[in-house]
C-alpha cells in the first residue's frame, strides 16, 4: 500500500443554514478545499451522509454533489454508517489512494437536517428498527439506558455527564465554525431542561446543517500541493449489535474498541502515544464512553477526565478541542470529516485558540447510531 497524505481541507459554519440548500452547503466545503490545494479535477468523490433521503427527500446525491461543484463525471459515491457516515467516506477515500487506483480523491460528508423533517424519528432508523426504534425509542433514550448502565457499573455521576459539555463548549468558544460558540457553567447543564433521563438538553449534540471536506494524495506527491501534509497513519473500522439488548456491556462500547485496535496496530502505536484526540461525543455519556474504549483512560474511569482537566485543552490528553459535537454542532454525515479537519489543522498549527503545541499525533473517532459501528483515523505530521 502507499503511504497517503491529506493536503487540504474546507469546512463551512455549522448551524441552520436555512439559506443554503443541502448541495450548496457541499459546494462551500468542497470549493474550499479545491481552492486551497489549487487542483483542477478529482478522480473521485466519497461523501459520508447519512440520510438525505429522509432529511431532504434527496437520494442519489453522489453525481447531484459532483456536478455542483464543476466534476460531473468524476465517479462519485455516497456512503453510509449512519453518524459514522463522514469517517466511513475518509477509510474508503483512504484505501482508493493507497491501493494506487487513484492520485486525488476528496472525502467530504454533508447533512441537511433543518428542512422540516422530523429529525428525531429520521435519527432512530439508525437504531434497530424491529427491537428499539419500532417500540418507540430514540437516540437521546438509548444513550440515556448506556448512561444509566456506566452510572450503575462505575458511579459514574450526573455532574460528571455535566462536567464533559462544560468543557466542550468551554472548547467550542473558541471555534469560529462552531454552532454554539458560548460557554455554559456547571448549573446551567444541570439545570436544563430533561431530554430521556439523565440526559438534559445540555448534554445533547444539537440539530445541525454542515459539511466538511479533505483532499487526498499519495503521501510522495503531498508536497506538489502543500508544505504541511498531514499522514494518515491508520485507519481502523469495526461493527457490534445494533441493539443495546444484544450487546455484552450496555456501557462499553465494543465496535470503538476494535477499530481503536485495528488502527493502532496500522499505525504502529498505542494509545499513550496519541496526543489529542477528537472523539463522538453526541451525548455526554458518549465522549465518557469512547475516551474508555480508545483506551484513553482505564475503564470506567472516563466519568472523571472532564471533571479533573485531563480531557481539557492545556490536560494531558485534549479531547474535542474544536468543542466536539456538542458544541461545534453535529450534521450527521459530515462529522467524521469535521474531525478530521480539527486534527489536520491542529497538526499544522492552524488552530489558533484551541492549539495543542506541538502536538505530532492526533485521532478521529466517529460512532454510528448508539455504537453499532465505529471508525477510527490516526494522523500524523507528515
Ligand atoms: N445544546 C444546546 N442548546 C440547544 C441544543 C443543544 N443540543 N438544542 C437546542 N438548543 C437551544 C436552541 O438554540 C434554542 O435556543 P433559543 O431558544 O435561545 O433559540 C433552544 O435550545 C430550543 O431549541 P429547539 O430547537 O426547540 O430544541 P429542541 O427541544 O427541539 O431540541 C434536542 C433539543 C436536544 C431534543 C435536539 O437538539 C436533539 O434531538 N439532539 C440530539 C440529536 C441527535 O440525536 N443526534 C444524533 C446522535 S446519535
Amino acid at each position: 500500500m502507499r503511504e497517503v497524505a491529506i493536503i487540504s481541507a474546507g469546512m463551512g459554519h455549522f448551524g441552520e443554514l436555512w439559506k443554503l440548500s443541502l448541495r450548496d452547503v457541499f459546494a462551500e466545503a468542497a470549493l474550499e478545499a479545491i481552492d486551497k490545494a489549487k487542483v483542477d479535477h478529482l478522480d473521485a468523490l466519497y461523501v459520508g451522509n447519512m440520510s438525505a433521503g429522509g432529511f431532504v427527500g434527496q437520494e442519489h446525491i453522489g453525481p447531484l454533489l459532483a456536478d455542483r461543484i464543476g466534476m460531473a463525471g468524476v465517479p462519485a459515491t455516497r456512503v453510509e454508517s449512519a453518524c459514522a457516515s463522514g469517517g466511513a467516506a475518509l477509510r474508503c477515500a483512504f484505501f482508493e489512494v493507497a491501493s494506487g487506483a487513484s492520485d486525488l480523491v476528496m472525502a467530504a460528508g454533508v447533512e441537511k437536517m433543518t428542512d422540516g423533517a422530523d429529525v428525531t424519528e429520521v435519527l432512530a432508523m439508525a437504531a434497530d428498527q424491529e427491537l428499539e426504534a419500532f417500540h418507540g425509542v430514540t437516540f437521546p433514550g438509548l444513550y440515556a439506558m448506556i448512561a444509566r448502565a456506566h452510572m450503575e457499573a462505575f458511579g459514574t455521576t450526573e455532574e460528571d455527564l455535566a462536567w464533559v459539555a462544560v468543557k466542550n463548549h468551554r472548547h467550542g468558544a473558541k471555534n469560529p465554525r462552531a454552532q454554539f460558540r458560548r460557554e455554559v457553567t456547571l448549573e446551567q447543564v444541570m439545570k436544563s431542561s430533561v431530554v430521556a433521563e439523565p440526559l438534559r438538553l445540555l448534554h445533547c449534540s444539537p440539530v445541525s446543517d454542515g459539511a466538511a471536506a479533505v483532499i487526498l494524495c499519495p503521501l510522495d506527491q503531498a508536497k506538489k500541493y502543500t508544505d504541511r501534509p498531514v499522514k494518515i497513519l491508520g485507519s481502523g473500522f469495526a461493527t457490534a449489535p445494533m441493539a443495546l439488548a444484544d450487546r455484552k456491556e450496555i456501557a462499553f462500547l465494543g465496535a470503538v474498541q476494535t477499530a481503536a485496535e485495528r488502527a493502532y496496530k496500522m499505525a504502529g502505536i498505542g494509545p499513550s502515544a496519541v496526543q489529542l484526540a477528537e472523539v463522538h461525543d453526541c451525548f455526554s455519556i458518549a465522549e465518557i464512553c469512547c475516551i474508555e474504549a480508545l483506551g484513553l483512560v482505564e475503564k470506567g474511569q472516563g466519568g472523571k477526565a472532564a471533571r479533573s482537566g485531563l480531557t481539557a485543552l492545556g490536560g494531558k490528553i485534549p479531547v474535542n478541542t474544536s468543542g466536539g459535537l456538542k458544541s461545534k454542532g453535529h450534521p450527521v454525515g459530515a462529522t467524521g470529516i469535521a474531525q478530521t479537519i480539527e486534527i489536520f489543522e491542529q497538526l499544522r498549527d492552524e488552530a489558533g485558540d484551541r492549539q495543542v503545541k506541538g502536538a505530532k499525533i492526533g485521532l478521529a473517532q466517529n460512532m454510528g447510531g448508539s455504537g453499532a459501528s465505529s471508525v477510527i483515523h490516526i494522523f500524523g505530521r507528515a
